[in-house]
């Protein structure tokens, strides 16, 4: 049997992350709801200050791609979305639902551990060094936490995972090692274990940064299919080409704050902000 790639199409399947059909598209100008919304977020470690009130929104469908130097506050951006951080101020709401807080500042924490857990297994998020487990063969890496976390049938997670590897590409490597494989096939068999617990969204924080230009390429094709698939993904990247060719927004940080942001060909054609000029001019000369 030939598994599904991701050129194969099944127009009855209509999961919640796709991106809305072009016939939707042409048809309402009208922005899909925000899967991952930010206000005003505020984020300190001890005395400094990494956010200093960010707003951000990840429309269901759409790709969001975050640019901006080392430091700028991304990867931070990325993690408060995820609830892997606290934060001192402002709201982070997933489906339109606001996360509770309790405390003030520095002493603010989320109240209900149980809805931290619920939007988090909803958001997948993919690191720039894999973070594979290593005594666990990448099958059993896939499988992990829908198992685990989500409780789910292991003989179908089973079969999603392998259905998964085999989309990005790795389906014959089910029983080897991470140490086995390249960074390459590392980390596409780390978006097959994001994508097996079939996430609202994706979340990556420099995916590609970590490999070498040849395998990069491998990466940058999944991650392009992935978008033509029509899922959300808010993606941290420096590699400017990715975040032209697949985001529908980009936004630029500049220490803690977006400093521009809009569609692609604006940002990247035609930037009106001179530091994201300059940032832009020095990716060409690197
Ligand atoms: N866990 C942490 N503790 C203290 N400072 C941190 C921590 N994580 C990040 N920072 C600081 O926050 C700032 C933003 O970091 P980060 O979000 O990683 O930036 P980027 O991903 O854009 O390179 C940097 O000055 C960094 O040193
Ligand atoms: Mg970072």
């Amino acid at each position: 049997m030939r598994h599904p790639t991701f050129l194969d199409c099944n127009p009855g399947d209509d999961p919640p992350y796709l991106r809305p059909t072009c016939t939707e598209r042409t048809a309402s100008t009208l922005t899909p709801p925000p899967v991952i919304e930010i206000r005003d977020l505020h984020k300190s470690y001890g005395a400094l200050e990494v956010l200093k009130g960010v707003d951000m929104i990840a429309p269901r469908g759409h790709v969001v791609s975050l640019i901006g130097s080392s430091g700028s506050g991304k990867s931070t951006l990325l993690r408060c979305a995820n609830l892997l951080e606290d934060s001192q101020q402002g709201d982070v709401l997933f489906e339109g639902e606001p996360i509770r807080w309790r405390g003030t500042g520095a002493d603010r924490h989320p109240a209900d551990r149980a809805q931290v857990t619920r939007i988090r297994t909803n958001l997948s998020m993919v690191f720039q060094q894999f973070n594979l487990w290593s005594h666990m063969t990448i099958l059993q890496n896939v499988m992990e936490a829908p198992v685990t976390v989500l409780k789910r049938n292991p003989v179908e997670v089973e079969a999603k995972a392998r259905e998964y590897l085999d989309k990005v590409g790795i389906g014959d490597k089910c029983d080897a090692w991470p140490a086995m494989l390249s960074g390459g096939q590392q980390q596409r068999a780390a978006i097959a274990r994001a994508l097996c617990m079939e996430p609202r969204a994706l979340l990556f924080d420099e995916p590609t940064s970590a490999l070498d230009p040849e395998l990069e390429q491998e990466v940058v094709k999944v991650i392009k299919a992935l978008a033509d698939e029509g899922r959300t993904m808010l993606l941290v990247t420096h590699d400017m080409k990715l975040a032209a060719d697949v985001s529908d927004h980009v936004v630029f940080l500049h220490l803690g704050k977006i400093e521009e942001q809009g569609p692609p060909e604006a940002l990247f054609g035609a930037p009106s902000s001179t530091r994201l000029q300059k940032f832009l001019r020095a990716g060409q000369a690197a």
